[in-house]
């Protein structure tokens, strides 16, 4: 046996160098590129910071349309791809249909698969960028019993998400500049996070040379789980279940309570010992869109959810653990708002991390140090077993 160290979970082990995003977790700082993301938030849209994460600066006016356009000339997806939705249960789970659907454009894209062009390499990250939102509102309109609306390259890539969403063919659809805004910031607040399990699992993937394709597939997969992406499923199914302010004690006590699995979804981060501060922007951004649309007293979860945060911030327990509210906590609440099912929330986040997922998988390739992934492991099992007599005689 060689010599390495035991880390499960990878708490201290560094497993790349990156000059994506930077994150002081004791600070609550966020920054991509170097900047701030309450900046980005503020002050770019969506399209900005993808350039900013896959080119390392943000685009200046030509720089943008060339980018705009290198993106929405790949929003169309191939049309033998329908096919693969119509596979599907109209009851799947939306991830469940994005991770084969995604999986499944390496089948399609031969040319991108040639990972040693960096020229193939940026077309696979435009048409991934470019087909996520198209994909994704796809898996929304077969759930639904709707037919699939064609993506529009004369609409931002916000705006053209919500169309391919929500409109219909039978009337026109008006996109509100409010909640266009508010889908190209949940975006960018969630467009990379550098070295978390789901980008790990993409780096990890690609360390053996896969293609892009089934990397992203890779990485929408571990996403999908409740301690990471689908935390914000996680949150708003466990809001309406505690339902009521006067039960949340009720709810703060079980997750306390270590004899009980219950965990404050949308609660505590691996990195963050301090407020998330995608968090931040998304709970100001929530109040603007309940408020634009009118619908500020009709949505009781998001006082429930501000008390609920108010009595933990205030308890022992989540302030010995640092333990606060990540960006999963009140994002539910805005898409839910927005008109969008519980069941889509972690798609969303799939569509928006897509870019720092491509963004890492070009910096690993580029990377002259990076080698396989491949971990170590302390053996626990048996050694020198004897087959039984029976299975010799065979
Ligand atoms: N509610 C109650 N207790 C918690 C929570 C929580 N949400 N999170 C952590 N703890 C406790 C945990 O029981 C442990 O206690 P002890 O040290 O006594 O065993 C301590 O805090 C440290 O937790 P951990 O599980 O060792 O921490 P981790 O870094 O392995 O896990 C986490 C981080 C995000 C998976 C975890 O905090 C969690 O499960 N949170 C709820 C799910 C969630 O909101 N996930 C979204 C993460 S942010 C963005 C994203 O990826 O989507």
């Amino acid at each position: 046996t060689g010599m390495f160290t035991y880390d499960p979970g990878f708490t201290s082990t560094a497993s790349c160098d990156s000059a994506i995003t930077y994150i002081d977790g004791d600070n609550g700082i966020l920054m991509h590129r170097g900047y701030r993301i309450e900046d980005l938030a503020e002050h770019c849209d969506f399209m900005d910071v993808c350039h900013l994460l896959l080119n390392g600066d943000l685009p200046d006016v030509p720089q943008k349309k060339q980018f705009e356009h290198d993106i929405t000339y790949h929003t169309m997806l191939h049309e033998q791809m329908i096919y693969f939705f119509r596979g599907f249960r109209r009851d799947s789970h939306p991830m469940a249909v994005m991770v084969g659907v995604v999986g499944a454009l390496s089948a399609f894209y031969h040319d991108s698969t040639d990972i040693t062009d960096p020229h193939q390499r940026m077309v696979a990250s435009h048409r991934m960028l470019a087909k996520m939102p198209t994909i994704a509102a796809m898996a929304y309109k077969y759930s639904v019993g709707q037919p699939f609306v064609y993506p529009r390259n004369d609409l931002n890539y916000a705006e053209n998400f919500l169309n391919m969403t929500f409109s219909v063919p039978a009337e026109e659809y008006k996109i509100s500049p409010t909640l266009a805004r508010a889908m190209d910031r949940i975006f960018i607040l969630h467009a990379d996070h550098e070295q978390n399990a789901s980008t790990s699992t993409v780096r990890i993937a690609g360390s053996s040379g896969a293609n892009p394709f089934a990397c992203v597939a890779s990485g929408i997969a571990s996403l999908w789980g409740p301690a990471h992406g689908g935390a914000n499923e996680a949150v708003l199914r466990m809001l309406q279940e505690i339902g009521s302010k006067d039960r949340i004690p009720e709810f703060i006590e079980r997750a306390k309570d270590k004899n009980d699995p219950f965990r404050l979804m949308g609660f505590g981060h691996r990195v963050y010992k301090n407020y998330d501060p995608r968090a931040k922007v998304m709970q100001k951004s929530c109040h603007e869109v309940l408020d634009e649309l009118g619908i500020r007293k009709d949505e009781p979860l998001l006082d429930l959810a501000m008390e609920l945060e108010r009595i933990a911030l205030e308890d022992d327990f989540f302030v010995d653990k640092k333990l606060f509210p990540n960006v999963d906590f009140y994002s539910g609440i805005i898409l839910k708002a927005m008109g969008f099912p519980t069941s889509m929330f972690t798609a969303l986040f799939a569509v928006a991390r897509t870019v720092g997922w491509i963004a890492q998988w070009n910096e690993m390739v580029e990377d002259p140090n990076h080698r396989i992934s491949r971990p170590r492991q302390l053996y626990q099992g048996n050694t020198g077993r004897e087959l039984p007599e029976s299975y010799k005689t065979n």
